[in-house]
């Protein structure tokens, strides 16, 4: 009986790994030099702890199990949770701000789609500890300084930006209670992915007045800052959001990323945790889904019992970005996945069991090497060897027997005689320039 994977996960077979590999060490290596340090956590977690403040969406598409004390536990959807969490239990030890990054694992029982899996890899970096603006547009500009060396250009991606400060204080003033405003936002969060007439449904549904109705219907046409006022007067508290959303448009372009960077009154974001700031990032012909999203979220960690502190940061999945950077032909392609410094070939049988000594002996020395099972000719060893992407290739055949090696060099062709003795007294690095 054939057992297939299980629906919304995926296979990495060795090219898959390649790919995988490429997106996460950008990753990585863009938020090391951005000041992030790295941190992770557990897989699962308890069930509570993500339906506390992540909202409806996320708590129904947990997959939750019970471990054998009776516990009720969740694989983790998100990792923002567990790192209010861990931050925390050592708040008090940890210097401020803190700039941290991860790429966990994540699981979300979605109905799998185009770019949307049940199990996928996500870059997660936040700042916690900051209250002010330049957090986020740091933030921001980590996300664009990985995409942007990823080879996305303003004409392939876009940071689609707006505030929930700004959002609630617009929402008051329209005449919604403080108490309605969370779920009032997941129904905004719907807009740009549902057919107009069913969003006004869910919207008539949310908000039974239909004066107020139109008036936010209203409000989420209107496609700059300016023009908020023309629809709904700007109190003190909304003109302050305004001006905080016009300093981070400031210094995106001092960061020299303001051509990536649009404001979107519909940018309300699906979590439930978010305060502030908050924003999206899409392929510029909208086609997909989004590459990523993030924001502030000042009360989490308090909702956590800890203190009240100031956090902001975003989460890019792989799946979403793999296809754009696939449709763009900006995905790393790669023939195998071996990088070899040496292949040991044998030119004669009667060498098979030194072929085997050299490999074992370049290996301990701390080098990449490999030989062929098959007994094969020469000329398909150092096929083999070619196929490996081998940077050398070491010949024993009869030069052997007087102490000798020929160093074959795979990408000009030349072939050097070396001692054996000289070949290893002259510590042949990693780079494969040894010998
Ligand atoms: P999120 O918007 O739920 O935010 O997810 C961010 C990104 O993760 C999405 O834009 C998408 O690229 C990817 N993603 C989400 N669900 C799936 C899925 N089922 N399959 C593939 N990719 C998916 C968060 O998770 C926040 N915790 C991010 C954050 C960090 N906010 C502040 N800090």
């Amino acid at each position: 009986m054939k057992i297939p994977p299980v629906k919304g996960t995926r296979d990495f077979y060795p090219s898959d790994m390649v790919v995988r590999n490429w997106i996460i060490d950008g990753w990585k290596r863009v938020s090391l030099r951005n000041g992030f340090e790295e941190y992770d956590g557990p897989i699962f977690e308890y069930l509570k702890m993500f339906q506390m403040k992540s909202g409806d969406e996320i708590v129904e598409q947990l997959f939750s199990l019970q471990d054998r004390g009776g516990r009720e536990l969740a694989l983790r959807p998100e990792i923002t949770p567990t790192l209010a969490r861990m931050v925390n239990q050592r708040i008090s030890s940890l210097p401020k701000p803190i700039k941290w990054f991860s790429v966990p694992r994540l699981f979300r029982a979605e109905r799998p789609q185009k770019g949307r899996l049940r199990e996928f890899f996500q870059w997660n970096v936040d700042i916690i500890g900051e209250d002010d603006v330049l957090a986020d547009a740091e933030t921001i500009f980590c996300a664009l300084d990985y995409l942007q060396e990823a080879g996305l250009t303003p004409d392939d991606i876009v940071v689609k930006i707006s505030s929930r400060k700004m959002l609630a204080a617009l929402l008051r003033t329209i005449g919604i209670a403080e108490d309605k405003l969370e779920d009032l936002y997941a129904v905004l969060d719907k807009r740009s992915k549902l057919p107009s007439d069913t969003f006004e449904q869910m919207l008539a549904e949310n908000v039974t007045d239909e004066n107020k109705g139109k008036r936010i219907l209203e409000l989420m046409g209107v496609g700059s800052v300016e023009q908020i006022g023309s629809v709904v007067e700007l109190t003190k508290e909304a003109k302050e959001s305004v001006d905080e959303l016009s300093r981070l448009f400031e210094l995106l372009g001092v960061m020299g990323v303001g051509d990536y960077c649009i404001f979107d009154i519909g940018i309300v974001r699906g979590l439930a945790y978010y305060t502030g700031i908050v924003y999206e990032i899409y392929d510029k012909a909208s086609e997909l889904r989004a590459i990523g999203g993030g924001g502030r979220y000042d009360n989490l960690l308090k909702l956590f019992g800890g203190p009240s502190i100031p956090a902001t940061g975003f989460g890019i999945g792989d799946c979403i970005l793999a296809i754009l950077l696939e449709e763009k032909g900006l995905l790393q392609k790669q023939r195998s996945t071996r990088q070899l410094d040496y292949f040991v070939a044998f030119a004669d049988k009667q060498f098979f069991q030194k072929t085997i000594e050299m490999t074992a002996k370049l290996r301990l020395a701390g080098l990449s090497a490999n030989f062929s099972y098959k007994s094969a000719k020469l000329s398909k060893q150092l096929k083999e060897a070619s196929d490996q992407n081998a940077k050398k290739c070491i010949i024993i055949g009869e030069e052997f027997k007087d102490n000798e090696l020929v160093i074959k060099d795979m990408a000009t062709g030349q072939q050097e005689l070396i001692k054996v003795d000289k070949f290893f007294a002259d510590k042949p690095t990693p780079s494969g320039t040894g010998g």
